[in-house]
């Protein structure tokens, strides 16, 4: 599933977060990219210890966390601390790559903790018109899709996606982005849950409540009861 989520972050938390990423400090990327990835990685990061990193991390996770949308599309089980880029100048581009499957995180205890990479997605924090190129371009059955968002908007794409960030030939182009545990591990299934979620909505938003959305309602929790792995 590929999902376009309209401003995940409020005008409040995007103005914060581009307030703090105006006086950080960036490191190459290319040191946190595995040996296939590395090779095509070149952007800048923010530093894993650095202040302005952990504040954008907080806006960024409770956003997310409570999302209507994103939860009922990724139905998350553990969402990965988002890390933050930046593509400009000479370090401007992503070549193609597949994010790997398992990814190190430290729980609160700072306990190794490893998390399925189900989902992956990408917070723009720079305007369309702040930037030209800087696509991310995200393979499909219907051929490359090709995604550049509002500041403050996310797009939800599988986690076994061949993609890519096109060069930045003006301007910077920064955004957060983050992998997603989802407890329906299975993109089918998770698909079929959201269609099922989002027409349900709809009908009782149209017809109101009646036996037959409870009976749907009733359908839709059994088959996350079946399916879900929490
Ligand atoms: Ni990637």
């Amino acid at each position: 599933m590929m999902l376009h989520i309209p401003q995940l972050l409020s005008p409040e938390a995007l103005a914060q977060a581009r307030a703090l990423l105006s006086e950080a400090a960036w490191v190459d990327g290319g040191v946190s990219a595995g040996s296939q990835a590395g090779q095509a990685k070149r952007n800048e990061q923010l530093p894993l210890d650095s202040p302005a990193l952990a504040q954008i991390q907080t806006l960024v996770l409770s956003a997310a966390e409570r999302h209507a949308l994103l939860f009922s599309a990724a139905l998350p089980k553990r969402i990965f601390p988002p890390m933050v880029n930046r593509y400009s100048g000479a370090l401007n581009s992503y070549g193609d790559h597949v994010d790997a499957a398992i990814r190190h995180v430290r729980d609160a205890q700072g306990q190794a903790q490893r998390l399925r990479t189900d989902l992956s997605a990408t917070v723009f924090l720079a305007e369309p018109s702040e930037y030209d190129g800087g696509e991310l371009v995200i393979d499909s059955p219907l051929g490359p899709q090709r995604v550049k968002l509002a500041a403050g908007d996310m797009v939800l794409y599988p986690g076994s996606t061949v993609h890519r960030v096109e060069p930045v030939t003006r301007g910077a182009r920064l955004a957060a982005f983050l992998w997603i545990e989802s407890m329906v591990r299975q993109d089918a299934q998770r698909q079929l849950l959201f269609d099922l979620d989002m027409s349900l909505m709809a009908l009782r938003e149209h017809h109101g409540d009646s036996p037959e959305t409870v009976r749907l309602a009733g359908v839709y929790h059994n088959l996350l009861r079946q399916w879900a792995d929490t």
